[in-house]
């Protein structure tokens, strides 16, 4: 099926009316759609289940990010995210980048790392010299403890010896997880390999556990934005791409700039990992590595004028599953999974690195323009609202004449709620 992702005045729908268009629009059955994401995804029953001490669930939005194409083909990304603005400025900025022709995006192989780590070696390098001998042997070693993953066409695909000094070597085998996150085809692996590794280089068995720095399964992305789509109330296009680029060259000079930079970027791309139920925490671990191995923390995506248009480059390492992992057990995730329909971990890995650029380049044009808080308080005037305990329509009301009294707080929603029902309960019955 060739998806459309442009779906203009999505927005503006109720949410019923929304989950019948995205469940036509995706052909997905509309009643599959409810029973996955109409309230969590997740029975207590089944949490308690996957983990311990379980008391209750805990929801989050399921929300839909539209205007994405990638290498020519458009997605519908899901986002599970808490903060306002995060959809609507990363479909808004993957508009603007469509206009240029979309998101360009390229994936390394699935290669996670498999780390073995000794200790107390007494020559580490004869060590190393012994491990590169049984290469062969050990990749063989390794590929018997994950005969599935092989029989998928991934599987152990080399080792590497590394001497980290004082006696300590570390050995890594690098994993081929095709469709998988990895986690534990890696640490079987790990676990799988260890006596043998021992063996060949002596000294003590410490860790056998994968890295979360994957920097052999890296994404990258690039985008070609034209002026003229950047601009914004009372500033030309051009103007607005000269500020993107001045605050990239601020996050590329500065720590503290950078990690915000980042943490703008991920806004984006965890909401798109989460909603496939994958592991964020080992995605922020790896880009986070990854963004300080220079030595001086930087942005991961960085943003230049070229040609009169703006040109993004985003590169990220990023482990990613489609199969495997809490799609099996969480129905929100697997939804999500069918919303995105990636034909591969490669490129599910393509999209919400995309998804997390789009992020970034909202927020700096956002930045770079009116501030960020304008249109961040005008969504957060629907949270404070319910807040003050607006329910229904009142919730647009309140949100609206609090952020149009530029007093965006509990106190002044609770006011203008109680103004509401004051005036709604004088104001004359409707006549028969
Ligand atoms: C807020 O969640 C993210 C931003 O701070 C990112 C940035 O400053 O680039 C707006």
């Amino acid at each position: 099926m060739t998806r459309n992702s442009r779906w203009p005045g999505f927005y503006k729908l109720s949410v019923e009316e929304r989950r019948r268009m995205a469940a036509e629009a995706l052909g997905i059955d509309i009643r599959e759609l409810i029973a996955a994401v109409g309230d969590g995804g997740l029975t207590c029953e089944r949490a308690d289940k996957i983990i311990e001490n379980v008391v209750g669930t805990f929801s989050m939005p399921f929300a839909l990010a539209l205007n994405v194409q990638i290498n020519g083909q458009d997605f519908i990304a899901p986002m599970v995210v808490e903060e306002p603005s995060v959809v609507a400025a990363a479909s808004n900025a993957a508009k603007m980048v469509r206009e240029g022709g979309g998101f360009k995006a390229e994936a390394d192989e699935p290669i996670m790392i498999a780390q073995v780590q000794l200790d107390d070696v007494v020559d580490s390098v004869r060590a190393c010299t012994r491990l590169r001998q049984h290469a062969g042997e050990l990749v063989a070693l390794g590929n018997d403890a994950v005969p599935g993953l092989v029989q998928r066409g991934g599987g152990v695909r080399g080792i590497e010896p590394r001497d980290l000094g004082d006696g300590m070597v570390v050995l890594h085998l690098y994993v081929d997880c095709r469709d998988a996150m990895g986690a534990n085809l890696v640490n079987t692996v790990a676990e799988a390999v260890a006596d043998r590794v021992l063996e060949l280089a002596g000294g003590r068995m410490g860790l056998r556990i994968l890295s979360n720095l994957c920097d052999r399964r890296k994404v990258r992305v690039t985008c070609r934005v034209p002026a003229h789509a950047l601009a914004s109330d009372g500033q030309s296009g051009e103007e607005v791409r000269d500020g993107v680029v001045r605050a990239s060259r601020f996050a590329e000079r500065d720590p503290y700039r950078a990690t915000t930079h980042n943490k703008g970027l991920m806004n984006g791309l965890d909401a798109v990992v989460i909603a496939t139920g994958n592991d964020w925490r080992a995605v922020e671990a790896g880009a986070h590595a990854y963004a300080a191995r220079s030595g001086s923390y930087s942005p991961l995506c960085v943003w230049r004028a070229d040609k009169g248009d703006l040109v993004g480059v985003l590169e990220i390492p990023l482990s990613l599953g489609t199969v495997g992992g809490p799609s099996r057990v969480h129905a929100g995730a697997a939804m999500g999974l069918r919303v995105v329909d990636a034909c591969s971990a490669i490129e599910l890995a393509m999209v919400a690195a995309s998804v997390g650029m789009a992020s970034n380049l909202a927020a700096l044009r956002a930045l770079a323009t009116e501030g960020i808080q304008r249109g961040h308080m005008a969504l957060h005037a629907r949270s404070v609202a319910i807040a003050a305990g607006a329910v229904g329509n009142d919730v647009e009301r309140v949100a609206h004449r609090i952020h149009a009294l530029g007093n965006v707080s509990v106190d002044a929603a609770r006011r203008a709620l109680s103004e509401l029902s004051s005036s709604s309960h004088s104001a004359p019955p409707p006549s028969e």
